[in-house]
């Protein structure tokens, strides 16, 4: 019972963030259905019928001229002139919200003034762009309520949590994925593969970019410069470590092929954009630690990790 009182409270200091936070653009309705002065209460009867309404703008030639509600209705029917125009019953001192101003001030006004809705511009045009009711902040916020619960959800069970209850084990977690030489079709897929799947194991988005990047860099050089080979992930509590091994040609000059610019792409690779030489030293500027092997004739074996 305790943790439900704290909850509440939570979630009402999350309600009063949420006003301030969220934009009227985004709780507003932007399907507006209009009248025009010339119309009849009867036609306005109609219209809020149809479409389900308890008021709508007025709109003059694209202008904005008033706001026309369920009451001026009823006041206009209950005297028998269904048959006079809009302009003889709407309010033409309306107020109204900017699109992007934050919902607070839509709360306020809606004290304020005791309207029903309010007709939303667009700062710089003025152009009637929505409209926004109480319903549509209720509705809104109740959205975003919705996804924030999902969202810590998602946080509660997210898998590197996993590492964190196992940590005496050192658990480890290996994934491979095989990279065919000159096969342009399938190049970047074991990175992409890698990618999805370090993201669903919940590692930090920002080691994630670094070791997609690493990882991309690799899997070209064996596109082209290789026969093909294997990238593997092992998957520690606090790092990743890739080893990406190939079976030749091999480097003859790891400490030339490791300078920014020097590249022995072909033309044809070249034209495809790649043999920038800067796939090695890219792969370091993203790596906490790198170990690069080779042989001629035999292969090449490299080794980064990254901290997560
Ligand atoms: N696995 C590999 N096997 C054989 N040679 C390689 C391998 N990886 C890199 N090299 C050699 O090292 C050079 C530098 O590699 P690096 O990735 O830095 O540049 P690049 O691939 O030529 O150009 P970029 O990566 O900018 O497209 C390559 O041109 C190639 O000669
Ligand atoms: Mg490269």
């Amino acid at each position: 019972m305790k943790s439900n009182g704290v909850n509440r409270t939570l979630q009402a200091a999350r309600t009063q963030e949420l006003i301030y936070e969220l934009k009227v653009q985004q709780a507003m309705t932007t399907k507006v259905i209009t009248v025009e002065p010339e119309n009849t209460m009867e036609d306005l009867r109609q219209i809020l019928k149809l479409h389900q309404l308890s008021g709508t703008p007025v709109m003059n030639e694209g202008d904005l001229v008033g706001i026309v509600s369920v009451e001026d209705l009823i006041r206009s029917l209950l005297e028998g002139n269904g048959s006079e125009p809009v302009k003889q019953r709407m309010s033409a001192n309306f107020v109204t919200l900017y699109a992007d101003e934050p919902l607070v001030h839509a709360v306020q006004k809606f004290e304020r003034h005791g309207f029903g809705r309010f007709p939303v511009i667009d700062r710089k045009t003025k152009e009637l762009v929505g409209i926004l009711t109480k319903g549509d902040i209720i509705r809104c916020m109740l959205q975003r309520l919705e996804i924030d619960f999902h969202e810590q959800e998602i946080r509660r069970y997210k898998p590197s949590d996993w590492f964190a209850e196992l940590e005496s084990d050192r658990t480890t977690l290996g994934l491979r994925y095989l990279i065919q030489g000159r096969n342009f079709q399938r190049a970047g897929e074991a990175s992409s593969k890698l990618k999805q799947n370090l993201r669903t194991l919940g590692i930090a988005p920002e080691a994630v970019r670094r070791i997609t990047i690493a990882s991309y860099e690799a899997e070209m050089n064996l596109v082209i410069f290789t026969g093909g080979g294997e990238l593997s992930a092992f998957v520690e509590p606090g790092k990743v470590t890739i080893t990406v091994v190939d079976h030749g040609p091999g480097i003859p000059d790891i400490e030339r092929a490791m300078q920014p610019g020097y590249s022995t792409a072909p033309d044809w690779v070249r034209e495809l954009g790649f043999g920038a030489g800067m796939g090695l030293p890219n792969i370091k500027n993203c790596s906490n630690e790198l170990k690069l092997d080779s042989k001629v004739g035999e292969g090449t074996n490299l080794q980064f990790t990254v901290f997560t």
